[in-house]
């Protein structure tokens, strides 16, 4: 029967395009040899954590930085050689790894840290699923940690979701309040750089901490990270210059590595499924495409209503006027104008300038300060990173946002028609 496998002519044997294609997987943690061009970032983070490889008290850090740039794999890569060179010195080192998206309250998170740290170890209680609070998994995970391990450092990745940073206070706290010997060394991971504002209200001085940006990747960085991947297509299938062509593209959009290397898997498949035998520069340049509308669905739906308002506001002020950047202001008045459509109550000017700084840290659009002349001061002024087409298709993606015109219908009152400051009120 087994013979069959492989006889079916339905099915290929053998892919023509594609060599090793798990190398291009959204999930895929690439061998230490596959990360390039994050030597500083690994060297600072090496710096705060590693004092726990020599037996003393670690620094907590927190990481900062847009999606794509490295933080995960960088705070799992230095931690596990952290882990490593530990052992080598007699010292018992865990490494705990958290997604707070996924685990994002208190309770979740001392679980998964209880449970991962039951399994490095031959902890026999038992520590129940459910039916118990915060303070029954402390004391799992404290009692674990005074058993078993010298140290540990503690991954907390997108952290931002927490719904509180008690656990921070807890775990910096922990042995000043003897609650364990060992050390505990965090690092938190977040690409919001409003968390950061926030943090500092949300906990007090205990969990004192570095702070490291990571930056987006340039164009011959993504150019060397997906060299490195080369080998998940077949010999001689990715034509000359097709590398370097998805490189310039994503680095002149996110510098994001993940999507970078999603593109070049969309225009592999892109080839496949034309009947192509190579990738040329041509399916790279749809597969751009497209990924760049999913980006920003995926970074719109995450977004407050008010966000997306704001997006909304200046991609209409883009469609409908004659030029491509505006002032804050002026995205405001658009902005009430589609408030109003939608029967949600506007926020302050201020606070609009805020979700703008956000979205513009999100990579989502640009603000660039001008001095207005001696008069006027200065002013930021917004555009679009992609094309507004994107931005109006994802915002009213939002359910409760489906009725604000479309592309085409705003397009409709563009500047050929004259009149740039429609009144939007009339859509309705
Ligand atoms: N320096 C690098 N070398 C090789 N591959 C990299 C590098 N940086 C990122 N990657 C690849 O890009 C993917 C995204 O990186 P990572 O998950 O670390 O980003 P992130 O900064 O945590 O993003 P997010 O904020 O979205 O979680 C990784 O899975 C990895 O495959
Ligand atoms: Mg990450």
């Amino acid at each position: 029967m087994a013979e069959q496998t492989g006889g079916d002519p339905l099915f290929e044997s053998h892919d023509p395009i594609f060599n090793r294609k798990e190398l291009l997987h959204v999930g895929h943690v690439p061998d230490e040899d596959r990360i390039v061009g994050r030597d500083d970032e690994i060297q600072s983070v090496a710096a705060e954590v590693g004092a726990i490889t020599r037996g003393d008290p670690p620094n907590n850090v927190m990481i900062y930085g847009k999606t794509g740039t490295g933080k995960s794999l960088i705070s799992r890569h230095v931690a596990t050689r952290a882990q490593d060179a530990a052992r080598d010195n007699d010292i018992d080192c865990g490494v705990l790894y958290v997604d707070c998206s996924e685990a994002n309250t208190e309770t979740r998170t001392t679980r998964q840290l209880a449970l991962s740290l039951k399994k490095q170890t031959d902890y026999q209680q038992n520590i129940p699923l459910r039916g118990v609070g915060t303070m029954e998994y402390y004391q799992h995970i404290w009692g674990i940690l005074e058993d078993c391990f010298d140290a540990v450092i503690v991954i907390l990745d997108e952290i931002d979701k927490l719904d509180n940073s008690n656990i921070l206070m807890q775990l910096s706290r922990a042995r000043e309040a003897r609650k364990t010997d060992a050390y505990i060394g965090v690092i938190g991971i977040s690409n919001k750089v409003q968390y950061r504002e926030t943090l500092d209200e949300r906990i007090d001085s205990s969990f004192g901490h570095r702070e490291l940006f990571f930056h987006p990747y340039d164009a011959s960085q993504l150019r060397e990270i997906m060299r490195n991947r080369e080998d998940a297509f077949q010999p001689d299938v990715l034509e000359g210059g097709t590398i370097e062509l998805c490189a310039a593209l994503a680095a002149k959009k996110h510098g994001d590595a993940r999507k970078a290397i999603e593109i070049l898997k969309e225009a592999g498949e892109l080839a496949r499924r034309t009947g192509s035998e190579t990738v040329s520069e041509d399916h790279i340049q749809q597969a751009q495409e497209v990924a760049e509308i999913n980006r920003i669905e995926e970074l719109t739906s995450g977004a407050t209503v008010h966000a997306k308002l704001a997006l909304y506001a200046l991609a209409s002020c883009i469609i409908t006027g004659d030029r491509e950047t505006y002032k804050t202001r002026e995205v405001y008045e658009r902005y009430v104008g589609i408030c109003e459509l939608v029967a949600t109550d506007p926020i302050t000017e201020n606070g609009l300038y805020r979700q703008l700084k956000e979205q513009a840290f999100l990579g989502v659009i640009e603000s660039e300060k001008t001095g207005g002349g001696r008069s006027q001061g200065s002013y930021l002024l917004h555009r679009l990173v992609t094309d507004p087409k994107h931005i109006v298709k994802a915002v009213r993606r939002d359910s409760s946002l489906d009725d604000l015109p479309t592309y085409d219908r705003l397009c409709e009152t563009s500047p050929s028609t004259g009149s740039h400051d429609v009144d939007l009120t009339s859509f309705s």
